[in-house]
């Protein structure tokens, strides 16, 4: 990130989060990780996320702009103050021998999310698999006894006989875990309970946003109540998030609008939503992490993270900022 001034004993540091540069890690290299999430755990922060690299390609046959990079695998960085990010390497690096593999260059591996299982002890990663024309539509997970991997790939599959793209992972706070994923053609939302191991769905899920076709599903959880921000279904291409709230996790759900305030607020800032993080420790501290897809060159993709703004009246905005400070915004 730009313009650190770090301080490793302090949790919360001078450090400022300028959205859409280039953000380099501790090596100097630029964070690789898009369509990603962040697990908190044990005092460090745990960034995981596609690490697209090389050229970017349309392939021939293609009928609508699936631009795509070969899978190299799922990257993980790792940060205690948000701000300096180490790389800790491919945590579930692409499997290049095998061609038939989920996990092979030719696929494709998107939005990958972790959590952690405290009666397991395992740390669970949750991704969109796909075969390169998007047509095998299904979830794939992994397992490590490490935050930093290696993770080990246990296969994909289509959760409760359905379609999965889209997707992400919410543990709520009596531990059980949900899948949220983009079926029937991207056109609705599944919300799927999984099994106590967070391996699989449980059998009960609901379908939500019916024909809505709402994608990039990123959740909360503030005050009692769940939170799902998520995009339209235009490709790599912005359009208009929308914001929606619920009761109970698997719904009803009810729509409240686009949050973004400000400049492009229209077009989500020329971004797409993929994870909505929880600063440790704070009370009603958010942070809104969107992908700027550069679908010529989706390894140049860059990161836009936004602090919720949370009202008096508990009503959630994301106003733009050109430029933040941590300690500034989270006192
Ligand atoms: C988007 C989706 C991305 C990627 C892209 C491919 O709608 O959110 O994760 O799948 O389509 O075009």
């Amino acid at each position: 990130m730009v313009g650190c001034q770090t301080s490793q004993k302090k949790n919360m540091v001078a450090s400022e989060i300028v959205s859409g540069e280039i953000w380099n890690d501790t090596d100097g290299n630029p964070i690789n990780a898009h369509g990603g999430g962040i697990l908190y755990h044990e005092g460090t922060y745990y960034w995981y996320g596609e690490y697209k690299i090389g050229k970017t390609v349309l392939p021939e046959w293609a009928t609508w702009e699936c631009f795509r990079t070969d899978v190299s695998g799922v990257s993980c960085y790792s940060s205690r103050d948000l701000s300096t990010w180490k790389f800790e390497g491919l945590v579930l690096p692409a499997v290049k021998n095998d061609t038939l593999h989920d996990l092979h260059p030719s696929q494709v591996l998107e939005r990958p999310k972790v959590v952690y299982n405290t009666t397991t002890k395992k740390f669970v990663m949750w991704m969109h698999i796909d075969s390169p024309d998007y047509l095998k539509a299904a979830a794939g997970v992994a397992v490590s006894d490490s935050p930093v991997g290696p993770f080990t790939y246990l296969g994909s599959f289509r959760p409760n006989n359905a379609m999965s793209r889209d997707q992400t992972v919410f543990v709520d706070d009596n531990g059980k875990a949900y899948h949220f994923y983009s079926s029937e053609d991207n056109k609705t939302m599944y919300i799927s309970e999984l099994t106590s191991d967070y391996l699989k769905p449980n059998g009960h899920f609901t379908r939500n946003f019916i024909g809505m076709s709402r994608e990039a599903p990123a959740v909360f959880k503030y005050n009692g109540k769940y939170y799902l921000l998520s995009s339209g279904c235009t490709g790599w291409d912005p359009n208009q998030a929308e914001l929606a709230v619920a009761d109970s996790i698997m719904g009803p759900w009810t729509i409240i609008g686009n949050p973004c305030v400000g400049k492009d607020a229209d077009k989500t800032f020329y971004a797409q939503s993929t994870f909505v993080l929880p600063v440790h420790g704070m009370n009603n501290a958010y942070i809104a992490m969107f992908d700027r897809w550069k679908k010529t060159n989706l390894q140049d993709s860059r990161y836009i993270w936004l602090p919720l703004s949370i009202a008096n009246d508990g009503s959630i905005t994301i106003p733009w900022r050109e430029r933040w400070k941590l300690d500034e915004v989270f006192k």
